[in-house]
């Protein structure tokens, strides 16, 4: 006897922007079990439409009554819209999963990296964080030196496209580059300096220890996701003129000694992983090749001699898919497989604020 597949009332909110685009594209892909789709926006987009599987849906504002009869909600409008609005939409018990950083470090919300930690959804309260982009390619990596030799200390830096700030970034960098062929001045708005043509080592705000919160979130995140909180972790996040997909060179100091043939093929046994290692070739991972696709590519694998137990690699992956939308929805496809869409407790959320980093 067949049984009927279950339904669910889904909401992306941020639906305009690069990140929600490609979380409706994902979830039609995926074949997401989506009873009623609702967009939602801005007022400035509100009563505009969109097409999605060939049907036109109107955009809605994201309001507190939009979410009435929502079942899961993938917010992706920013931190201060997450903060504001997520509390309302959790208190009409919509599930959320949300794409910005105003709830990762809060210890009650579970920070999910889908082939890491998704055993930690077991205790949501009804928000789930889906971590930063560049934290995001990094953890199933180290995931496997955590489980094969232990993990001591990770130095990474991130060369990070344009679209990891969003839809106004990647024009900027389109009309900088069109100004330049036209010999006319690069006009620089998103970003403090003309993107194209450059590598801006600022992303996000400056901390007071010198960080940038981008590269923090790096820190800090990995060691919650990868249940590790002493891990020694240090980042420098770098904006480069890539479109799609962010890179990072990675410098690890393990526990125990791994050679990089062992390190290979660990990182090749983790679901959605895959090892372009082929040097002598040019085979190595690269942004344009990791645009469109859900895995995260590993290459240049090799021991660093400049530590013992050194090992240094090369990670890639697309900022957008696997770095955001593809990761919520798999953390949405485990809660369904699971049962455990509806959170079994609940505690008021709105004075947590304060403690996302
Ligand atoms: N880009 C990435 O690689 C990436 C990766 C991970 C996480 N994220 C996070 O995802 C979020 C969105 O990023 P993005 O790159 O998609 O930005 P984006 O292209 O600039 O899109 C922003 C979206 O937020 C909506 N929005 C703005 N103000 C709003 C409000 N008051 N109420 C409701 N919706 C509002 C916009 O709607 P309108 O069109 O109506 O203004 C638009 O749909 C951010 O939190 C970002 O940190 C991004």
């Amino acid at each position: 006897m067949s049984q009927e597949r279950q339904l669910f009332t889904v909401a992306v909110v941020g639906a305009t922007g690069v990140v929600g685009r490609t979380m409706t594209r994902v979830l039609s892909e995926r074949h997401f079990p989506v009873g009623e789709l609702r967009l939602l926006a801005s007022g400035r987009s509100a009563g505009t439409t969109v097409s999605s599987e060939g049907r036109t849906i109107t955009l809605g504002e994201a309001v507190p009554e939009a979410f009435d009869g929502v079942d899961i909600a993938f917010f992706s409008a920013g931190a201060d819209v997450s903060k504001e609005l997520v509390p309302e939409v959790t208190s009409r018990g919509v599930t959320v999963i949300d794409n910005s950083n105003a709830w990762r470090m809060d210890p009650a919300v579970p920070l999910i990296v889908s082939q890491v930690n998704p055993g930690d959804a077991e205790w949501h309260e009804g928000i789930i964080a889906n971590p930063n982009c560049s934290t995001m390619q990094l953890a199933p990596v180290l995931m496997a030196l955590r489980d094969t030799v232990g993990l001591e200390r990770v130095i990474v830096d991130t060369y990070q496209s344009v679209s990891g700030t969003g839809a106004e970034a990647l024009a900027e960098l389109e009309n900088q580059i069109r100004a330049h062929v036209a010999g006319e001045p690069k006009i620089a708005s998103v970003y403090p300096h003309p993107i194209a043509f450059n590598a801006l080592p600022e992303i996000d705000v400056f901390l007071e220890n010198g960080y940038t919160l981008e590269e923090w979130k790096v820190v800090t995140e990995c060691r919650k996701i990868l249940h590790l909180p002493e891990l020694r972790v240090s980042c420098t996040a770098v904006r480069v003129p890539v479109f799609v997909s962010h890179s990072e060179a990675v410098h690890v100091e393990t526990t125990r000694a791994i050679t990089p043939d062992e390190a290979r093929r660990a990182f090749a046994a983790v679901p959605g992983v895959v090892v372009v290692d082929d040097p002598q070739n040019h085979g190595y991972p690269i942004a344009t090749q990791a645009a469109g696709s859900d895995e995260v590519y590993v290459g240049r694998v090799r021991s660093d001699p400049s530590v013992e137990r050194g090992l240094a690699f090369w990670v890639v992956s697309d900022n957008l898919r696997k770095g955001a939308a593809t990761n919520a929805v798999e953390i949405g496809e485990a809660l369904i497989e699971r049962g455990w869409v509806k959170a079994r407790s609940r505690r008021p959320v709105s004075t947590r604020v304060g403690e996302a980093s």
